[in-house]
């Protein structure tokens, strides 16, 4: 018994020797692998914790790999924590505990992207050789009701705002972002509900609403609504808005027929703001910088340019949404027929 034990004793020495040995040869590339694929709070803990008997084990190259592996993970450290600085200068007042940061966006020409509320991919060249002058004949009962509906708004517009076109147009570009967004949400609402591509139209709608309020944010830096204006802006909103979701829940066709026909008025109210400009009566200031990005405009670009690219998208949008009625004027819906994304 007692040889027994002695023997056991013996074979444990033994053991722990060999495993030693391993340890200290091939052993030791194991552990820098192991550290190698460790997260970098964790690489070294081992070496900490006990890790004593492991570096007097390695061979002497091993561990000047590892000091200089630490003096890289150290500055690699000082890299992270500088990076997230910067991140906190660009977002001073938002608090990072999300992560969430913009990166740093230029132009072409090297210079830092001054916007938030769209990125140069997002910008283009307007096409100021659409036809300018098209017109869709009202025939059926609906468009005749279309039409006669966007004469009788217009009746009022130029009541009170006669020839300040610089209010009408903020007034016309608040009232003119709201189709495209109310189409769009319900489209959306659409496709979920029956489980239906919607065939790019409901974003080619919240395209249109958006462009429609860069007009609006164009427009705003030219023109200062007095208080009144913004009262009456609250008001065409509330009720326009509920007027047409209404609208396009019962006739779509009608809806998109109406929106082109307003689309044909905002043309002419443009190109009469073009004539006063020509004419003197309305000073040619220099463009607004958020227009000279949006358009890809010259730096030297004036006003006249602006209402001009503005006059181009309006004429886009009345295509957009004559198209729409037809497509629901010959009995389909309109994900049947691919949506112009990106027309502009
Ligand atoms: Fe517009
Ligand atoms: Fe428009």
């Amino acid at each position: 018994m007692n040889r027994i034990v002695i023997r056991s004793f013996v074979r444990g020495l033994v053991n722990s020797r060999s495993f030693g040995s391993i340890a200290g040869g091939s052993g030791g590339g194991m552990k820098v692998t192991f550290a190698a694929a460790a997260s970098p709070s964790t690489r070294y803990q081992p070496l900490a914790d006990g890790g004593f008997q492991w570096r007097r084990l390695m061979s002497s190259s091993t561990a000047v790999a590892e000091e200089q592996g630490k003096v890289k993970l150290e500055q690699g450290n000082k890299d992270v924590e500088n990076q997230e600085k910067e991140k906190e200068k660009d977002n001073a007042l938002v608090s990072s505990y999300w992560g969430i940061y913009r990166p740093k966006i230029t132009r072409e020409d090297g210079s830092e992207w001054p916007w938030n509320c769209f990125m140069p991919w997002e910008t283009y060249r307007a096409d100021v050789s659409i036809d300018l002058g098209k017109h869709h004949e009202p025939k059926t009962f609906l468009d005749k009701v279309a039409y006669r509906v966007v004469k009788l708004l217009r009746i009022p517009t130029d009541i009170f705002f006669q020839r300040r076109y610089g209010c009408r147009a903020v007034m016309l570009e608040t009232v003119a972002a709201v189709p495209g967004m109310v189409g769009g949400m319900l489209l959306h609402l659409k496709s979920l509900r029956r489980f239906q591509h919607s065939g790019g139209w409901i974003k080619a709608l919240l395209e249109e609403a958006e462009n429609e309020r860069m007009h609006l944010m164009t427009m705003i830096e030219l023109v200062q609504p007095k208080w009144y204006e913004r009262m009456l802006v609250i008001t065409v909103q509330g009720v326009f808005f509920n007027a047409f979701f209404v609208l396009y829940l019962m006739s779509p066709k009608l809806a998109h027929r109406v929106v082109g026909y307003l689309e044909e008025e905002a043309i002419h109210s443009y190109t009469e703001y073009l004539k006063d400009i020509d004419e003197g009566k309305i000073e040619n200031v220099p463009a607004p910088a958020i227009a000279i990005d949006y358009w890809r405009l010259p730096k030297d670009a004036r006003l006249k340019d602006v209402i001009t690219v503005i006059r181009a998208d309006e004429a886009h949008h009345r295509d957009v949404n004559h198209f729409a009625s037809d497509i629901h004027f010959q009995g389909k819906e309109l994900r049947e027929s691919a949506a112009p994304l990106g027309y502009h």
